[in-house]
């Protein structure tokens, strides 16, 4: 397999080093705007080099962002290359474009990295759809968030001292407000629905609240009642639908989730005859992600594709119903009062996402009863 890798920053240099340790194995050039020199690859400036060169069977890009990482990645299907990325924004954005491209192409599109770092997450989905429905599928996916949580909660750390160090760990990214408002989990489950369920989810139809306004006067709330916070997701299969949905959500304190310690992330599904499985492991950072980068490369190689059939457009219907802490303005049912902040009555959780657009100050977090 000859590779022509794109980014050389946290998780390139990543796979190009791990990638050195592989058999049948070659990163061949390497597209990065800085001057490096590489021991066995040739550094490149143009995209045109590695598109162009014909000893190349597989892409592989970690560079993150939209533009140009979306006209890259379908120029090398076209091209017939196969394409392997952690980027999950790119994958989820355009999966509608990218993975039909892919199976027209009769190329191999796999991103298992994108979800969950090091965590083979979406490879496993990829198994466990083939024998059983699978129900719901969620959990922690955001190694910054938890990052930042765990050390408000457990050391009294401030927000911003938190997401600095997470930044310099290299978890965040490029733009930490992606992290922090959810939108990094918002494009995990969107992708993971996807995959579990078959479908094409309408991703305007899954509402997202981050973890950005979030204070020591909450965390110290939640403590107070036993609850731990976490930023979580929530895809589930209902009577009439799909919910899906991005959200800080309390847990009490003994909960598997409320354990999760650093830049680790803990993903669920709930299938039909296994029941619960839970995966652990660091949800981000550069051997991780780069280790699961290599391996998609390896199944690749041994021709393995997307984790899935492209599937129906589906709008997510958010009908459940849950209570909820709010800070700031909430004027409707209150269950009882936490210091500044209230707990609701229970309200379906589209309800709720739909007051907190007009409310984008308030805190918001689910209570799991
Ligand atoms: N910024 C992401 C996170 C990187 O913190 O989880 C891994 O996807």
């Amino acid at each position: 397999m000859k590779i022509g890798l794109l980014g050389f920053g946290v998780v390139g240099r990543g796979v190009y080093e791990i990638a050195a340790s592989q058999k049948n194995m070659q990163v061949t050039k390497v597209l990065c705007l800085e001057n490096i020199s590489l021991p066995d690859a040739e550094p490149v400036k143009d995209f045109a080099e590695i598109l162009n060169d014909p000893e190349i069977d597989t892409v592989v890009e970690a560079m993150g962002g939209l533009h140009p990482s979306h006209e890259f990645a379908v120029a090398a299907l076209k091209a017939g290359k196969n394409y392997v990325t952690s980027n999950k924004a790119l994958v989820c954005t355009y999966y509608e474009e990218l993975v039909p491209l892919a199976e027209e192409m009769g190329v191999k599109l796999r991103c298992t990295a994108a979800v969950g770092g090091g965590i083979g997450w979406l490879s496993e989905l990829e198994r466990s759809r083939r024998a059983q429905t699978i129900n719901q599928v969620g959990g922690i996916m955001n190694g910054t968030c938890n990052y930042i949580l765990d050390h408000m909660t457990r050391f009294g750390m401030g927000y911003d001292q938190a997401l600095k160090q997470a930044q310099s760990l290299g978890y965040a990214e490029a733009n930490p407000a992606t992290d922090v408002e959810g939108i990094d989990t918002w494009h995990k489950v969107i992708l993971s629905a996807n995959v579990a369920f078959g479908i094409t989810l309408d991703k305007e139809s899954v509402p997202v609240a981050g973890i950005a306004g979030i204070q020591a006067q909450d965390v110290a709330n939640f403590a107070a009642h036993g609850l731990v916070c976490k930023l979580m997701s929530a895809a589930k299969r209902t009577e009439t639908g799909f919910d899906v949905y991005v959200q800080p959500q309390l847990v009490p304190q003994g909960d598997p989730e409320a354990a999760v310690p650093l830049n680790y992330n803990l993903i669920t599904f709930l299938g039909q005859t296994s029941d619960r499985m839970s995966f652990y492991g660091q949800g981000a950072g550069r051997y991780p992600t780069a280790y699961n980068v290599v391996e998609d490369l390896i199944d690749v190689a041994a021709g393995k594709g997307f984790y899935a059939p492209y599937g129906p457009k589906v709008t997510a219907l958010n009908s459940e119903t849950m209570a909820y802490y709010v800070r700031g303005g909430w004027d409707g049912e209150t269950r009882e009062h936490w210091g500044d902040a209230v707990v609701t009555m229970p309200v379906s959780v589209a309800r709720m996402h739909a007051w907190r657009k007009d409310h984008p100050d308030a805190f918001i977090a689910g209570l799991s009863e």
